[in-house]
């Protein structure tokens, strides 16, 4: 090889060039485009109805465009052979807005599903492998033997996490992770993300009406409005468009939303001390 020749750029991870989604004569989206790059963690937010989910469900190969294309690690969905997708649907992991776990089936199941359909490790690896995920969302190996009725809200998306974590993806699709949860079970989730993406290197895309989650770990956020992304880009930028869905998300945030109070918050979070974990500029004092 010449060792003159600049290396090829890998491509983005995520392409949505110009897409168009219906559902019979109801439009969703209209020519939506979005770019997420490699070790990115990238925000959705957008009303309710406004197709978030839709969005993500087309990134999955779940709904197909009407018009325009979706790439995922440069391979066109619709357009590849079986072959490739399966190659690209194992390097992705996905926590689904209301959990998705089988109710039959047991907490170690549940998450050793994946590893079982595709067979990739010997089956006496599983077990380790299971409890290894487990342990790395914070549960307790006792966990394992409940079913999906016995856990709490949180632990549920814990164990969904862990699922989406199973194959090792180098992406990661989150469609509400802190939606249901008490303030003190999100902020722990929260953390947890940022524990497991500094950890694991992973490019997430994460659907959210979280402002604190924002603050937590998002590099842009997206907005999804008229149909199409208005804006992607730093918090700092987003919150201040003039945009109406925009100034109702962030009512009595914007202000905070400066880079260095954003680095102030993360550092805060950082600190396992009680106080240490409220967001100071969220704080209703604060406010
Ligand atoms: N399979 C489907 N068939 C018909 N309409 C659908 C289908 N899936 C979604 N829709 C419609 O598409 C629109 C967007 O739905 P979507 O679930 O993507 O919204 P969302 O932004 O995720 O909302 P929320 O914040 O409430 O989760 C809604 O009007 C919904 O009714
Ligand atoms: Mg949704």
């Amino acid at each position: 090889m010449n060792a003159s020749l600049p290396a090829t750029p890998l491509p983005p991870v995520i392409e949505v060039d110009n897409v168009t989604t219906a559902f019979g004569g109801h439009v969703i989206h209209r020519n939506l485009s979005l770019v997420v790059h490699r070790d990115e963690v990238v925000a959705l937010i957008g009303g309710s109805g406004s197709g978030k989910t839709t969005l993500l469900r087309l990134l999955l190969g779940l709904e197909v465009p009407q018009a325009g294309s979706v790439k995922i690690f440069g391979h066109p969905l619709g357009r590849c052979s079986a072959c490739d997708l399966e190659h690209v649907r194992y390097r992705w992991g996905v926590l689904f807005q209301n959990g998705a776990l089988f109710s039959a089936l047991s907490v170690f199941d549940n998450i050793a599903l994946p590893l079982r359909e595709l067979q990739s490790v010997p089956p006496d690896m599983v077990g380790p492998l299971v409890m290894l995920k487990l342990a790395q969302v914070g549960l307790k190996p006792d966990d394992a033997f409940k079913r999906p009725a016995e856990l709490s809200g949180g632990m549920v998306k814990r164990v969904s996490l862990a699922r989406a974590l199973i194959l090792d993806p180098q992406l990661l699709f989150l469609d509400e992770p802190t939606a249901g949860l008490d303030p003190d079970s999100a902020k722990q989730f929260v953390r947890l993300l940022r524990k497991l993406r500094q950890e694991l290197g992973l490019t997430v895309v994460m659907v959210t009406h979280d402002v604190d989650t924002l603050f937590a770990v998002v590099d842009r956020v997206a907005v999804l409005a008229d149909q199409r992304i208005i804006a992607c880009g730093p918090l700092a930028e987003v919150a201040r468009l003039p945009h109406p869905f925009v100034r109702n998300f962030f009512l009595g945030h914007a202000e905070h939303c400066a880079e260095d109070d954003v680095r102030r918050f993360r550092l805060s979070l950082d600190d396992t001390s009680e106080e240490g974990g409220v967001p100071a500029m969220l704080r209703e004092d604060a406010l």
